[in-house]
């Protein structure tokens, strides 16, 4: 059986996280004392939220009392707030300890928390002993109501840059003996990364699934591409034929070829080859400001098809 190897190369002590050192040299300055507040975590995916929450936490708890002293709940968990009340009345009263032993909550997703429920969350942290403390993550903090947001330290998680995503990549192929050809192995490191868009776990399980479909033996950079839902590198020169062009029809075809298209990472890939179709500089501003508004509209559910037809019409539209 194959490990995960975002759990096994999961960071178990401050030291091992990598980036984030804001964050993290405050942190441990926290720890120092037994007076921490409740704390936030926010920012993108894969960036160490989980695992520092995880790491506080243990911090300050003995390997044999964490069942009893650490709680982590899901925000899916939450949908049924007496579920939660229940839950928190239970960890809140077990086995209270005298000597003033930290108990933990780690919330995760905690801005997919329905408003009404976070209100309710929000007497529960009110309420709760001194030796209580909650670890709230999220992506985006501004989907956490005020009062929340201000009874804890809020800590902000960034987008890990290149060079460490593939420094961490590196550490991982050495620890498992990968086999990556030298003369490709630049070109497949910078691709992880920009598979990754900063997210480390994302690129860790792109490294795994490359092993696990053995593309490694003849690294096709293409394929990785492909199996991440991007354009292969062929692909996208013929599209950019087509935009230059301007062959509407052909660039939809083109783009309409392609089973696996995760959209929003076409979107990614157009942005990069930008510069290479003649835009006309005077109307980049607002061609920027439509591919921001595809990409909002994407995300918040809108049809992608339509969406992608539309910003192939737009980006044609703007060519010189
Ligand atoms: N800063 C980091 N340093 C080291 N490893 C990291 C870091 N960020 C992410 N990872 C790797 O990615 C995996 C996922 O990280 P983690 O669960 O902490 O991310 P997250 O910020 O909680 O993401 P999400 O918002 O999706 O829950 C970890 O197991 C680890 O392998
Ligand atoms: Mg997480």
């Amino acid at each position: 059986m194959l490990d995960v190897w975002t759990e096994k190369y999961r960071p178990r002590a401050f030291n091992e996280i990598v980036s984030q050192s804001i964050a993290i040299n405050n942190l441990k300055k926290f720890v120092k004392s037994t007076n921490i507040p409740h704390l936030i975590f926010t920012g993108p995916a894969g960036t160490g939220k989980t695992s520092t929450a995880l790491i506080m936490a243990k911090h300050f708890l003995k390997e044999e009392n964490l069942d009893a002293n650490l709680l982590e709940l899901n925000a899916s968990d939450t949908v049924r707030m007496e579920y939660v009340r229940e839950v928190l009345k239970n960890f809140v009263n077990q086995s209270l300890v005298k000597d003033g032993t930290l108990k933990f909550v780690i919330l995760d997703e905690a801005d997919n928390i329905p408003g009404q429920v976070q209100q309710a969350l929000r007497r529960i942290i009110e309420k709760a002993s001194n030796n209580i403390k909650f670890i709230l993550l999220c992506n985006y903090i501004n989907r956490i109501i005020d009062p929340i947001v201000s009874r804890c330290a809020v800590f902000r998680f960034v987008s890990l840059p290149k060079e460490k995503i593939i420094e961490r990549l590196k550490y991982i192929s050495e620890k498992e003996k990968l086999k990556i050809p030298s003369d490709t192995s630049d070109e497949f490191f910078n691709q992880l990364f920009f598979i990754s868009g900063g997210d480390l776990r994302k690129a860790i399980n792109t490294l795994q699934m490359a092993v696990a479909l053995e593309l490694l033996d003849n690294l096709d950079t293409n394929e990785i591409l492909k199996i991440s839902g991007f354009l292969d590198k062929k692909t996208l020169d013929r599209l950019i034929m087509a935009l230059k062009s301007k062959d509407y029809m052909k660039s939809r075809e083109i783009i309409g070829s392609i089973e696996t298209l995760d959209s929003r990472n076409f979107i990614r890939q157009l942005v990069e080859i930008l510069p290479s179709l003649n835009i006309d500089p005077k109307k980049i501003i607002n061609l920027w400001t439509s591919i921001g508004d595809v990409d909002y509209r994407i995300s918040q559910g809108a049809d992608e098809g339509i969406q992608i037809s539309a910003l192939l019409a737009i980006v044609i539209e703007n060519v010189q």
